[in-house]
C-alpha cells in the first residue's frame, strides 16, 4: 500500500483497527456536520499565491512558552491512544521526540504519566480533565509536575460526552458491545496479537494509577458519561490556576466571548476547537471561529488551532486565519495506528514537506511571516 498522505494512513488505520476502534477515532456527534465543515472549510481557504523571492532558505521553527518547535504542530489529546497500538503512548510521544515537537498526553490514556515522561528529551505537555472525583484533578496535577510536565492543557468542551452514534453501532458501546468487540479482535488479528495481547494492561492508566486499582474498559463512553463533571466553571478554575506553575492553556474556544474571558482569567492560552466536530454538531468549524478569535485577543494570550488539519497546508491556512501554533488529532492516530511511531514519524516529515511548499509558493520565509496578508480577499 502506498501512503503518502493521512488519507492513506486513515484506510490503512481503517484495514488494521477493528471496526470499534476506528469508528470511534473517524467518527463525530449526531450527523457529523462539524466533522466535516472543518476539513471543508479549512480547504477552501485560498491563499496568494507569490513567486520569484528567493526561496532557497526557510524556517519552519517557532518559541513558544520557550520551547522550541521544529515545526508549528503540538500533538492534540486523544484518549485512548494506547489501545490503537501496543502501548501507543509512549511510541506517539517518542515520534513527536524526536521531530522537537511536544507531545499531549490525555487525561484518558492509556499509559500513565509516568510511562511515559522519562522516555522524552523534551518535557511533555498534559490534558486535564474534570472528574466528578476532584481528587484525581490534584493527584494528576501533582504527578504531572513531578514528571516535568511543562504545560497544561484544559480542555473545556466535553463536560459531558457528545452524542456519537457510530460508537453504538460498532461495540464501542450498546447491547452486546464486549462480545461485538471480541469478535471484531479475533478477525484483526495483527491488532489482537500487538495491542489485544501484547499491549496490556488496558486500563484509563493516570485514573488507575490515582484509584491504585485499574479502571477497566469495558464500557468506557458509560465511564466518560458518569464520571465526567458537567457543573466545572472558571471559578473551578482558579485553584488549577494557582496551582500550576506552568503555561496553562484552555482547549475548547470557539466564540469571541469565551476567548475574551480567557484573556481576562489569566490563562496562557487558548486553543480554538470544537474537539473534532465529537461535540457540539453544526458548530462553526475551527477554521471559520478562528478570524473573529484573533481580532478579538491576538498578541494578548497564545492562539492555538485544531479540528480539521489534515496536511501541511492546512497547517499555514490556520496560521493565516489567525494561530501561532497548530495541533493535529486523527491525522497522527491514523498514522500510529497503521504503523506505530514509525508512521508518526513519517508522517511528521510529510507535514513538513507540505507546509516548505506552501510557504514556497506564497513567499514566505518563516512562520512569523504567515499572516492574514496571505489570504486572498474577494
Ligand atoms: C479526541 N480529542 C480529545 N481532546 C481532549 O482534550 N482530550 C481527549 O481525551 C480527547 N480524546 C479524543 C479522542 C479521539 C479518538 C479524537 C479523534 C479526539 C480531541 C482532540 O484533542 C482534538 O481536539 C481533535 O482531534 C482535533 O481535530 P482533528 O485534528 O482530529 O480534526
Ligand atoms: C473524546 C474524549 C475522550 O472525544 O475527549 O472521545
Amino acid at each position: 500500500m502506498i501512503i503518502s498522505s493521512t488519507t492513506d494512513y486513515r484506510a490503512a488505520a481503517q484495514k488494521r483497527l477493528p471496526p470499534f476502534l476506528f469508528h470511534y477515532i473517524d467518527g463525530g456527534a449526531y450527523a457529523e456536520k462539524t466533522l466535516a465543515r472543518n476539513v471543508d472549510d479549512l480547504a477552501e481557504v485560498a491563499l496568494r499565491q507569490r513567486v520569484l523571492k528567493d526561496m532557497s532558505q526557510l524556517d519552519t521553527g517557532i518559541e513558544l512558552f520557550g520551547e522550541k518547535l521544529s515545526i508549528p504542530v503540538a500533538l492534540s489529546p486523544v484518549g485512548l491512544t494506547g489501545m490503537y497500538a501496543r502501548r501507543g503512548e509512549v511510541q506517539a510521544a517518542m515520534a513527536a521526540d524526536s521531530k522537537g515537537i511536544p507531545f499531549t498526553m490525555s487525561s484518558v490514556s492509556v499509559c500513565p504519566i509516568e510511562e511515559v515522561a522519562p522516555r522524552l528529551s523534551r518535557p511533555m505537555w498534559f490534558q486535564l480533565y474534570v472528574l466528578k472525583d476532584r481528587g484525581f484533578m490534584k493527584n494528576a496535577l501533582e504527578r504531572a509536575q513531578a514528571a516535568g510536565v511543562s504545560t497544561l492543557v484544559f480542555t473545556v468542551d466535553m463536560p459531558v460526552p457528545g452524542a456519537r452514534y457510530r460508537d453504538a453501532h460498532s461495540g464501542m458501546s450498546g447491547p452486546n458491545a464486549a462480545m461485538r468487540r471480541y469478535l471484531q479482535a479475533a478477525t484483526h488479528p495483527h491488532w489482537a496479537l500487538d495491542v489485544g495481547l501484547l499491549g496490556r494492561p488496558h486500563t484509563l492508566g493516570n485514573i488507575s494509577t490515582y484509584l491504585g486499582k485499574n479502571v477497566s474498559l469495558e464500557d468506557y463512553m458509560g465511564y466518560l458519561g458518569a464520571n465526567f463533571d458537567p457543573s466545572i466553571s472558571w471559578s473551578d478554575l482558579e485553584w488549577i490556576r494557582d496551582f500550576w506553575k506552568g503555561p496553562m492553556l484552555i482547549k475548547g474556544i470557539l466564540d469571541p466571548e469565551d476567548a475574551r474571558d480567557a484573556v481576562r482569567f489569566g490563562a496562557d492560552g487558548i486553543i480554538v476547537s470544537n474537539h473534532g466536530g465529537r461535540q457540539l454538531d453544526g458548530a462553526l468549524s475551527s477554521a471559520r471561529a478562528l478570524p473573529a478569535i484573533a481580532d478579538a485577543v491576538k498578541g494578548q494570550i497564545k492562539i492555538l488551532a485544531d479540528s480539521g488539519i489534515r496536511n501541511g497546508l492546512d497547517i499555514v491556512r490556520m496560521l493565516a486565519l489567525g494561530a501561532d501554533c497548530t495541533m493535529i488529532g486523527r491525522a497522527f492516530i491514523y498514522a500510529l495506528a497503521a504503523a506505530g511511531g514509525a508512521g508518526v514519524s513519517h508522517l511528521l516529515e510529510l507535514l513538513e514537506k507540505e507546509m516548505r511548499v506552501a510557504m514556497t509558493l506564497t513567499s514566505v520565509k518563516n512562520v512569523s511571516e504567515i499572516t492574514g496578508d496571505l489570504l486572498v480577499r474577494e
